[in-house]
């Protein structure tokens, strides 16, 4: 069975094919880098644009490179959310008419759901098949989420953050030092060659009962810390120092959260499971390197995908969908895309979380 996945909901356009050998046969990704740098962040209007220019290239580009026709595909599958609506009806809309053309079955996947479910198309450490029950920190642009997965489509939430996600802190404090957007990798190599002690950064919620995350003083901190160094440009070293010492703090804190989530885990599922780390802040070597030293004293396995599929994708699209199919399941036509869709509906509110929760 191959499956054909468009992924369309923040600002990569990206398509990819992917078979039920968890073989990925192509895996085309577009990124709009370029388009938002000037803002610090992704513009929604831009994005939407964007993806309407070239998403039609970017699916035949997939299908050319995976040596397939739209007739051989067992389904279609795109993000139906959650993400920027305009972007999510570009990649939906598409599906929906490759899916009405050929008479195949439309899959709306749930991106959150896609990243959770990639480490079963990469497979753990030795490439073998990852069995659920798992724990799962999601850590994107969007979302910073503690989950328990079950099974498919079975997600219980531990913890959210209660502002912004751990990818939009990266983001926000890039701006802050003028390393463009996106924040992650550029952080990561400046905090390779700093010095992560020099700078007193706080470890927000750490200590504290539960799952959730903050990180919303963390930035005000990295914040005040730049409007205290000496007036003029910053200096490399300062860059370097701070983004190390932010490193260092958001690592402690996901540690702290991971463990507590560790112990409620262990609750839910007494046979326990691995620890998989998922979505774009997934790709930070030295995040994960301080989580192994977590799971390595708990005993238990930390599962990632490969950078390159930790950040938005087609390929975790079409898993997901061929997950679904397997499973006997896909969307109507009439479904409409979704711009808030969690993971665990029956997670109560968090107070004060915005959107993201
Ligand atoms: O999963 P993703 O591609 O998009 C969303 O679904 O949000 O995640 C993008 C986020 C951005 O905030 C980006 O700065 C962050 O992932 N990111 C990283 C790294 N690579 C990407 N954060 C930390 N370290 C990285 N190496
Ligand atoms: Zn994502």
């Amino acid at each position: 069975m191959i499956v054909l996945g468009i992924e369309t909901s923040c600002d990569e356009t990206a398509a990819a094919v992917v078979n039920d050998d968890r073989r990925i046969l192509s895996n085309i990704v577009r990124s709009q880098h370029d388009a938002h740098q000037p803002y610090g962040g992704v513009v929604p209007e831009i994005a939407a644009r964007a993806h309407v220019e070239v998403v039609d290239e970017i699916v035949h580009q997939a299908m050319a490179q995976a040596g397939a026709e739209f007739g051989d595909l067992a389904g279609i599958a795109a993000t139906g959310g959650p993400g920027l609506i305009g972007g999510v009806m570009v990649g939906v809309m598409t599906a929906k008419a490759i899916a009405y053309r050929w008479h195949r079955p439309f899959i709306a996947v749930n991106h959150l759901e896609a990243h959770a479910l990639t480490v079963r198309l990469t497979g753990g450490g030795d490439g073998r098949n990852v069995a659920f029950p798992y724990l799962l920190l999601l850590i994107s642009g969007g979302h910073c989420q503690l989950l328990a997965v079950e099974g498919l489509g079975q997600f219980r939430r531990l913890g959210t953050t209660v502002d912004d996600a751990l990818g939009e802190a990266f983001d926000k404090m890039a701006k802050m030092l003028g390393l463009g957007y996106p924040g992650g990798p550029a952080i990561e190599a400046r905090a390779a060659l700093g010095d992560d002690q020099r700078f007193d950064l706080p470890r927000p919620m750490r200590g504290r009962e539960g799952c959730h995350f903050s990180f919303s003083g963390l930035k005000t901190k990295v914040r005040q810390t730049i409007e205290g160094l000496p007036d003029g440009a910053l200096r490399d070293q300062d860059i370097n120092d701070l983004c190390a010492s932010f490193q260092r703090a958001a690592a402690d804190v996901l540690i702290d959260r991971c463990g507590h989530a560790l112990s409620e885990f262990e609750c839910i599922c007494p046979d326990g499971g691995p620890l998989v780390v998922a979505g774009g802040v997934a790709a930070n070597i030295y995040l994960n390197g301080r989580l192994k030293e977590l799971t390595d004293s708990h005993g238990i396995d930390l599962i990632a995908p490969p950078p390159a599929l930790c950040t938005d994708n087609g390929a975790m699209i079409a898993w997901a969908g061929i997950e679904h199919l397997k499973a006997g399941k896909s969307d109507g036509l009439e479904f409409a895309p979704r711009p808030r869709w969690p993971l665990d509906p029956t997670a109560p509110p968090v107070a004060y979380a915005g959107a993201k929760a």
